[in-house]
Parts: C-alpha cells; sequence; structure tokens
C-alpha cells in the first residue's frame, strides 16, 4: 500500500486531519487498533470550542450536531452554596461553546471520511513506525495476522496517549513534563431530566463536582474521588449522595435524579511532549499533550493541532514549501501550553487537593471570587473557554 500521508489512529486528531486533507486534495490512510464500534461508542468529554463547530460547518458535518447539539451561552461557578453565572457569550463578543458528545462527533467524521471513499482500517494490531529520519517513512501493521506495510511521503501520530506516535521520538530528543494530580473523576450517564440550563462546576465541601448535559433527557455529572478508589465502592445511591452535598445550594434548587447507567473512573493527567514532530512524524492530540478535563480542552487542543498540520501539508504538497511543516512543532505548543495553564487553573482551583496547604486552598476560593469580581478576570476565563485565537 502507498499513499501520501499516513496516519495512525481514529480519534480525533486523526479523523479531522484526513478529512482537512481530503479538502486540500491530499491522500491519507488511517489505522485504528479498536473497532469502529469501540470508537463510535467510548464515553468522553462533550464540548467543542465555537471554532471547531465552525470547522464542522465547513466540513459539511454540520447538521447533527446543530440538531442535537446545545450551544451554551454561559457557564456557573459554584462555591460556599452560591452560584455566580459567568456570561461567556457577552464577555467574548459573542463566542460560546457548543455541547456535543465525542463519540457523536467521531461518528459524523467516519461516516463523511467513509463516503469520499477514504480508507480507514479498523481493527490492526502492532502498528509500527518505520524510517521517519528519511524521505520514504512507513507504518507497519497487522490486518488478520497478515504483516502488511503503508509507505508514505508522511506520517502522523494520533494514536494517543499510550501509542507508538511518540515512542518513534528518540528519547535523547524529547522532553516530557508531567503532572499527575492526586485525584481522578467519577463520571456518570444517567436517565433525567435537565436540572439547571448551563454546566456547574462546584467547589464544596468535599471538593469538585460537574453538572453536564448529553440531550434533555440524559445527564452527565463527574465528583472528585480518590483516582485509584474501585467504582464497585460506590453504589448509585452514594454517587446521588454526593452529588447532591455538592451540587447544593440555599435556595431551593433541586437536582433531578435519574438512573445511572453508566459509570466509571478516570485519573487526571498534564502532560506535553517537545518536540511533536522528528523527520516526517508528526504528533498530534494526545499522543503529544493530556490535559485534565476541567475545561473540556482534550479534543479542541487535538482538532487545533491537525487544522495547523493540515496547512503545513497543503503548503508543502501543494506549494513545495517546507518552512510551515518545519515549524509545526512550535506552532503548535504555543496553544498547546496555553491549554495545559488554563486546564490546570481551572483543575487547582476546583479541587479539593489535600496535599495541599490550608494557604493554598484559601487561594483558590480567592481566584474564584476574582472570576466574580473583577471583569479581566472573568473575560480571561470566557476567551480560554471558548477557544483563543490562533496566532
Ligand atoms: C462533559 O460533558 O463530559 C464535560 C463537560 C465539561 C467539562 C468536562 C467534561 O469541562
Amino acid at each position: 500500500m502507498r499513499t501520501q500521508v499516513g496516519i495512525v489512529g481514529a480519534g480525533p486528531a486523526g479523523l479531522f486531519l484526513s478529512l482537512l486533507l481530503h479538502r486540500a486534495g491530499i491522500e491519507s490512510i488511517i489505522i485504528e487498533s479498536r473497532s469502529r464500534r469501540d470508537v463510535e461508542e467510548t464515553v468522553r468529554a462533550g464540548v467543542l470550542e465555537h471554532w471547531v463547530v465552525e470547522l464542522m460547518q465547513e466540513l459539511g458535518l454540520g447538521e447533527r450536531m446543530l440538531r442535537e447539539g446545545h450551544f451554551h451561552s454561559g457557564i456557573t461557578l459554584q462555591w460556599n452554596r452560591e452560584r455566580h453565572h459567568v456570561d461567556i457569550q457577552g464577555l467574548t463578543g459573542g463566542k460560546g461553546v457548543t455541547v456535543y458528545p465525542q463519540h457523536e462527533v467521531l461518528k459524523d467524521l467516519i461516516a463523511a471520511r467513509l463516503a469520499q471513499g477514504g480508507e480507514i482500517l479498523f481493527g490492526v494490531s502492532g502498528a509500527a513506525f518505520r524510517d521517519v529520519d528519511t524521505d520514504h517513512p512507513s507504518i507497519a501493521f497487522s490486518r488478520d495476522g497478515a504483516p502488511e506495510v503503508i509507505a508514505c511521503d508522511y506520517v502522523v501520530g494520533a494514536d494517543g496517549f499510550h501509542g507508538p506516535g511518540r515512542q518513534a521520538i528518540p528519547a535523547s530528543l524529547r522532553t516530557e513534563y508531567q503532572k499527575i494530580y492526586p485525584f481522578g473523576w467519577l463520571g456518570i450517564l444517567t436517565n433525567a431530566k435537565l436540572s439547571w440550563p448551563e454546566l456547574i462546576y462546584t467547589n464544596q465541601q468535599d471538593g469538585f463536582a460537574l453538572l453536564s448535559t448529553r440531550s434533555p433527557e440524559v445527564q452527565r455529572m463527574y465528583i472528585q474521588c480518590d483516582p485509584a478508589d474501585d467504582i464497585a465502592n460506590w453504589s448509585d445511591a452514594r454517587i446521588w449522595d454526593q452529588l447532591q452535598i455538592r451540587l447544593g445550594t440555599d435556595d431551593g434548587w433541586t437536582l433531578t435524579e435519574g438512573p445511572i447507567f453508566q459509570k466509571g473512573i478516570i485519573p487526571l493527567r498534564s502532560f506535553v511532549c517537545e518536540p511533536m514532530q522528528y523527520g516526517r512524524l508528526f504528533l498530534a492530540g494526545d499522543s503529544a499533550h493530556i490535559v485534565p478535563p476541567t475545561g473540556a480542552k482534550g479534543l479542541n487542543l487535538a482538532v487545533a493541532d491537525v487544522l495547523v498540520l493540515s496547512r503545513a501539508m497543503e503548503a508543502q504538497f501543494r506549494h513545495n514549501r517546507r518552512d510551515l511543516l518545519d515549524r509545526y512543532s512550535a506552532a503548535c505548543l504555543r496553544r498547546v501550553w496555553k491549554a495545559e495553564r488554563f486546564s490546570w487553573y481551572m483543575t487547582t482551583m476546583l479541587h479539593k487537593n489535600l496535599h495541599e496547604t490550608d494557604f493554598e486552598q484559601r487561594i483558590h476560593f480567592a481566584d474564584l471570587d476574582l472570576v466574580r469580581t473583577s471583569e479581566a478576570s472573568a473575560r480571561s476565563l470566557a476567551e480560554n473557554y471558548v477557544g483563543l485565537p490562533f496566532d
């Protein structure tokens, strides 16, 4: 097999990239270790920055997102049993975010790419990048037990945190920056009616909770927990109890409960790999950087990477200009570090961290109160929340 751009990973980075490349007249093949069903059903976060919504529409993928997604013009922050509305739209000159789950985005992207005649090979194993520091890189893998190779002009590791992409950059040329948080998120999906028109991010008593939504009938909620805890320790009654405590107010508001049909615990991590390229290999999305989910930047950051990469590839293939590809990593990392900063800020401000001093805990509440009292602070949060402009 041969293609111009070989991509490992059919997540948001790989799929958006193949659609953007197709629009620019550049061929690609995606290989993916999971089945199509797995990719389309894994529950992840669900907030799209305003420019991602516009990009989906530009790519002809806006129809279902606009019908089933929900535009949010603000968010609610809560502490001391009081709520504070942040008018994201007013603070950003009209921008907002759209709540549309990642796996729904992936279904739309896969269907669109296959309809274009694009190749996505699901369920392959043993993907490995070869000769990435030469002019003829390739991707080796097995399909149904038989070895295969895709010869490429360029290769892309859109293969997540645990994929082979990052490891294909020699360790001596790579610097990794990491922070592991001493807490995780317990996430649930419940068949319940909407309890509040906005997402609520709260830091109260035992720590963080997030009230989010999927549809008028299905709600998504999270609570801070020990990342090493066993989900078996969390009965539905205990989960509702904690959600009621952490989201509780003194103004008569009630949280509508319902049957919980999905629950799980995820750890929280911040991670960046520098550089994001080596020879003819480019990393995009989680293979190069992870953010904790407070602020929902993961998918958006992956799409930002591949927008930069697709423009650089277009300059190379159409105009024989290499400079944008050479600057890919530097261009992405400027945005990545700002999203890392914002996700860390939201995470530290909104969680109870028993490893911190009481002094530090108080500072986080001062940060929250600044958003309430200072328009500059609120605007900074809002600009980051909807997605910073590309520079
Ligand atoms: C979600 O709905 O899954 C979600 C929303 C906002 C976040 C993180 C996750 O910051």
